[in-house]
This record gives C-alpha cells, sequence and structure tokens, in this order.
C-alpha cells in the first residue's frame, strides 16, 4: 500500500508516520513518498523519519521528490497537509484582517476567507493530476480551510475526496469522558461545516445523555467548551458547539485578544518552525531529538496562551498530540481493508442536510467502507445554526468562483458576505490588503 504526502516537509508529517509505526495489520502502508515544494524542509522531515523507523521492524519504506506528478503516480492514498504560503502566509491572513478590527484566523472570518483564495487554486491543480495520474486513488485532505478546500477538490475527483479534521472527535472524546461513557462506544449526533458543528446528543448504550450533561452545571463547567462558552450560554444553545465557535459567539472579546497577544498564533510557529528547520541544516544535529523539543514548546504555548486569549481552551493529552494521525489511519484502514467504522468527516451532502444542496461538502458522521465514507442522516439543525451553515457555505462558494474566474469583485463579495466581516468597505480594504501581502493572490484582477 502506498501513500503519498503532500506537504511531506511539514512540521506534523512525523506524527503521522509514528502511527503509520504502530499500525502491524494486514494491508497496512508499507510505502510513503514525500512530496514539498521546499528540499530543505523535505530533507529535514525525512531524517526525522528514518530515526523514529531506526527501531521498528519493517518500518514503511519512505522516499522523497519534489516532483509532484512522480509523487503521484501509483499512490493508493494521497494524503494532502500543505500550507499555500507557509506560515509567514497565516501570520499575514491574522495581520491583515486584525488590523482592520477583524477576526484574523488560521480557517474563521476574513483570515480563513484568505487563505482559502490562495489555497483553492492549488488544491484544484492537485485534483485534477490525481484524476489523471492516480484516478483510483483515494484523497484525503486535511488541508485547511478543510471543508472548502475539500468541496473544490470534490469537483474533479467525486467522493472519493475525504476532509478530515481532529477537532469533531475531540470534542466527542471530551463529552464522552465527562459523562462517564467511553468515547469509542459513544453515538455522537454532529453536524454542519468544517470548524462550524453542534453536538446535538451523545448516545451511550442506546440513551442520549446529552441533557444529564446540560443539566448539570458541574458537569458542564468541568471540560475545555464548557469553561470557553460558560454553563449559561450552553444551557441555553441546548448544543454542544465546536470550539471554533467561540469565535462567532464571543467575536469581540477573541478579536480584542488576539489585537492584544505579543505573537499571532501564526507568527509564533513562524518563528518556531523556521528555528526547527535551521538547526536541520546541521547535518550532525539529531532530528527526531530537535522535532519533540520544538513540539513540546509549540504545546506547552498552546496551553498557556489558550488560557489567556481566546480560542480553544486546556487540552488533554490525547488532544496535545494532535489527533488527526488518528483519524487519517482509522480512515485509511476502514477503507484498504474494508473494516467498517464510523468517522465524523468532510463528505458531499448528498440529502442530509435538506437546507443545502446534494454538492456541498459538510462535516456529518460517516460509515466508511471500502466504498468509501457515506453519511448517515442526522436531525436538521435548529433555525439559529441553519442560518450561520449557510451564511458561511455561501461565502465559501463566493470564493471558489473567485478562484475560479480571478474576479476581484467576486473576492470582495466573499468577505463582504461573512458574518464576521461588518462592512463592505472593510471587505473592500481587506482584498486590498491581502493581495499587497500574498504573492499567491496575484490571480485576483
Ligand atoms: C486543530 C484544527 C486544525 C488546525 C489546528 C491549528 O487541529 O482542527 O484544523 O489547523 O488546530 O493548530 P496550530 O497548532 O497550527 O495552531
Ligand atoms: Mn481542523
Amino acid at each position: 500500500m502506498k501513500l503519498t504526502i503532500l506537504g511531506g516537509g511539514g512540521f506534523r508529517v512525523p506524527l503521522v508516520y509514528g502511527a503509520l509505526l504502530g499500525d502491524r495489520g494486514e494491508g497496512r502502508v508499507t510505502e510513503v513518498v514525500l512530496h514539498d515544494l521546499d528540499a530543505g524542509r523535505l530533507s529535514a522531515v525525512t531524517r526525522v523519519l528514518a530515526e523514529q523507523a531506526a527501531q521498528v521492524a519493517d518500518a514503511p519504506e519512505v522516499t522523497a521528490t519534489t516532483d509532484l506528478d512522480e509523487a503521484l503516480r501509483g499512490a493508493d492514498f494521497v494524503f494532502s497537509a500543505i500550507r499555500v504560503g507557509g506560515l509567514e502566509g497565516r501570520a499575514n491572513d491574522e495581520r491583515v484582517a486584525l488590523a482592520e478590527g477583524v477576526l484574523g484566523q488560521e480557517t474563521v472570518g476574513a483570515g480563513g476567507i484568505a487563505y482559502g483564495l490562495r489555497t483553492v487554486p492549488v488544491a484544484v491543480d492537485i485534483a485534477q493530476r490525481v484524476a489523471r495520474l492516480a484516478p483510483d486513488a483515494w484523497v484525503i485532505n486535511f488541508t485547511n480551510p478543510a471543508g472548502l478546500v475539500t468541496e473544490a477538490m470534490s469537483r474533479h475527483l467525486g467522493d472519493r475526496v475525504i476532509g478530515i479534521c481532529d477537532s469533531p472527535v475531540g470534542l466527542g472524546r471530551r463529552i464522552a469522558r465527562v459523562l462517564g461513557g467511553n468515547p469509542k462506544e459513544a453515538w455522537i449526533d454532529y453536524v454542519g461545516l468544517n470548524h462550524l458543528g453542534w453536538v446535538r446528543g451523545l448516545h451511550i448504550a442506546g440513551r442520549d445523555e446529552l441533557p444529564r450533561l446540560l443539566a448539570d452545571p458541574d458537569l458542564l463547567g468541568s471540560f475545555e467548551e464548557g469553561k470557553l462558552f460558560g454553563v449559561d450560554w450552553l444551557q441555553s444553545l441546548g448544543a454542544i458547539p465546536n470550539e471554533y465557535l467561540h469565535y462567532y459567539y464571543f467575536n469581540r472579546e477573541a478579536v480584542r485578544a488576539y489585537q492584544q497577544a505579543e505573537k499571532t498564533r501564526g507568527a509564533f510557529l513562524r518563528d518556531q518552525q523556521a528555528h526547527f528547520y535551521e538547526e536541520m541544516r546541521n547535518p550532525d544535529a539529531h532530528a527526531l531529538a530537535a522535532w519533540d523539543r520544538t513540539r513540546a514548546e509549540r504545546e506547552a504555548t498552546y496551553m498557556a496562551e489558550n488560557r489567556e486569549t481566546a480560542g480553544a481552551g486546556e487540552r488533554d493529552a490525547d488532544d496535545l498530540s494532535g489527533g488527526y494521525e488518528k483519524v487519517a489511519l482509522a480512515l485509511m484502514r476502514a477503507i484498504a481493508r474494508d473494516e467498517r467504522t464510523t468517522l465524523i468527516l468532510n463528505v458531499r451532502n448528498r440529502g442530509t442536510l435538506s437546507v443545502l444542496d446534494t454538492e456541498a461538502v459538510i462535516e456529518v458522521p460517516c460509515l466508511v467502507d471500502a466504498n468509501g465514507a457515506h453519511p448517515v442522516a442526522v436531525a436538521p439543525l435548529p433555525d439559529h445554526a441553519t442560518g450561520l451553515v449557510c451564511a458561511v457555505k455561501a461565502v465559501e462558494r463566493e470564493v471558489l468562483a473567485a478562484a475560479e474566474s480571478g474576479s476581484r469583485t467576486t473576492a470582495v463579495k466573499a468577505f463582504a458576505l461573512h458574518p464576521l466581516v461588518d462592512s463592505v468597505n472593510v471587505a473592500r480594504r481587506l482584498v486590498e490588503g491581502y493581495t499587497d501581502v500574498h504573492p499567491g493572490l496575484a490571480y485576483l484582477r
């Protein structure tokens, strides 16, 4: 089984490889091809993987290339985790929006739109190449904004592209634990768009236990989302939102906290990771130790940072290790071995949410088997959630249209229609600001 990782020089790739090393089952991945545009980053990560594999018998063989077509040929799975514009781009996405007084965040609001506008054309090119060179491959998309990017790719790959995110799994796991249940045995009634979903029920042994949680302020206040949103607000909502909804429900506080932070998250990661890749230029450096140290620092600041500023709250050990690599592995196993399982994934709606068309990519529990991911029926969203989902999907559609036509006017429309951008004039200035700093947006005319 051959797995191609796009963004193969990325800092999180050792997490994925670590998960593969733990998989001893039949039909496991035996060959990993790393692809990246940057040969220096590729060689740094390749060295980390070599050290990871050193003590493991039958470790998957690793090769690296900067040639995309070569990387894709013969792949059974393509894992896409690219960051167009790098962390410098992410820092600029944050900075330009915050300077306008609106949310500057990796995937939400103006920052997410800017990121989407420069990522969609690249993702579409990848999808077209996969369709040509590896038509039988399954594409697992982790590239953010994951829902939007998956939808862009699905226009060329249909249901052979599946988007993943670790946040709904983490949320379900935390709720199940608070309720004293085993997360693996819980059925989570969750739906929405990526980073815009709600848990409306959590069934253990055939009984919905969420009402018990919502009725108990002590239990509610005891876990990350309870602290983040507050007991009163969760009781008013009657659902537990994905942590990213904090940026909507507490937007003013989130923007202010981000404006006051010494460094944005993107700027922090940019500086920290630059240090790691710099260190790797020394051929004698211990790659795995340097990577581990950088990761530990990253996680420590995640905790410290989020206690003071808006955003995700405290995280448990599983969340800190990422978690998305586990979702990716579970998905690959279910498809490759026809081991049926249920995962919350980003797939085409078909008829799941009746307010959206069949092609709209949504985030929803899916049954996964050798035939791919099949969304399950869920209860309709309440009106306020439907309103947000429809508004944000409309914005995503404008982003897709702008990426296809290269129209600046359409890009302005995408920003202006977003619920977290409060004036058309702000949207116009955002397009000016972003096109000034992002070479990847030069296509907008
Ligand atoms: C979670 C989200 C990802 C996001 C990441 C940011 O894992 O699901 O979509 O990219 O957080 O984490 P970072 O450490 O890069 O700020
Ligand atoms: Mn995510």
